[in-house]
């Protein structure tokens, strides 16, 4: 099967049918994510299989975001302004059928390539995500996250993402 991502349109994708096994983001999805885009607040990306593109299997949402350095350990903050533009992955999830399968790490490297190109234009320096649980973190860590101590926070520098990008 031949997945892909695509802009979340309402009068396309049948945003009803994922179950991610996590109700608020299937309900965040069906009720505030056209509203986000419409106020230009997040973008939102569905994942879905080229043969049938109405049926929604995941998504990801993306936002713009600004990090303080003193939040963040020396070893990461070090050679950053004190305010730092970055990229907040906002949500993520994928239907509870595809699990386990490795697709989670497929839907992260999209959401983290359109990320790495955005930032040809905009610039931003990390990828910020908050972690719903440590289930997450841990999925997000063995992505090369790095977590914020005592916190569900992780962060990437774009540059070490676009260093192991391959060009497509
Ligand atoms: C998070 C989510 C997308 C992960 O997808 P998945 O299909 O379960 O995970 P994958 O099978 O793609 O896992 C990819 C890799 O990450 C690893 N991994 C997954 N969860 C992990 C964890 N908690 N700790 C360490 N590694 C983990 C897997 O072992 C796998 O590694 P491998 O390819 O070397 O075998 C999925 O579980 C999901 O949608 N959950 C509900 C929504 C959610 O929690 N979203 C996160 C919001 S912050």
């Amino acid at each position: 099967m031949a997945f892909r991502s695509e802009h979340l349109a309402v009068n396309r994708h049948d945003v009803g049918a994922l179950d991610s096994g996590v109700p608020e983001l299937d309900i965040w999805l069906r009720e505030q994510a056209a509203g986000a885009v419409a106020r230009r607040v997040a973008r939102t990306f569905v994942w879905v299989e080229s043969q049938r593109v109405e049926q929604v299997l995941g998504y990801y949402s993306l936002a713009g975001h600004r990090l303080v350095r003193s939040t963040l350990p020396t070893s990461v903050g070090h050679g950053s302004p004190s305010e730092i533009p970055a990229v907040l992955l906002a949500r993520l999830a994928l239907d509870v059928r595809l699990h386990g399968t490795g697709m989670g790490g497929v839907l992260l490297a999209d959401a983290l390539r359109r990320i790495v190109i955005a930032t040809s234009t905009v610039a931003a320096r990390f990828v910020v995500v908050d972690a719903r649980d440590e289930l997450a973190a841990g999925f997000y860590e063995h992505y090369g996250f790095r977590r914020i101590p005592a916190s569900l926070r992780l962060v990437q520098k774009v540059s070490d993402i676009a260093a192991v990008m391959p060009s497509k």
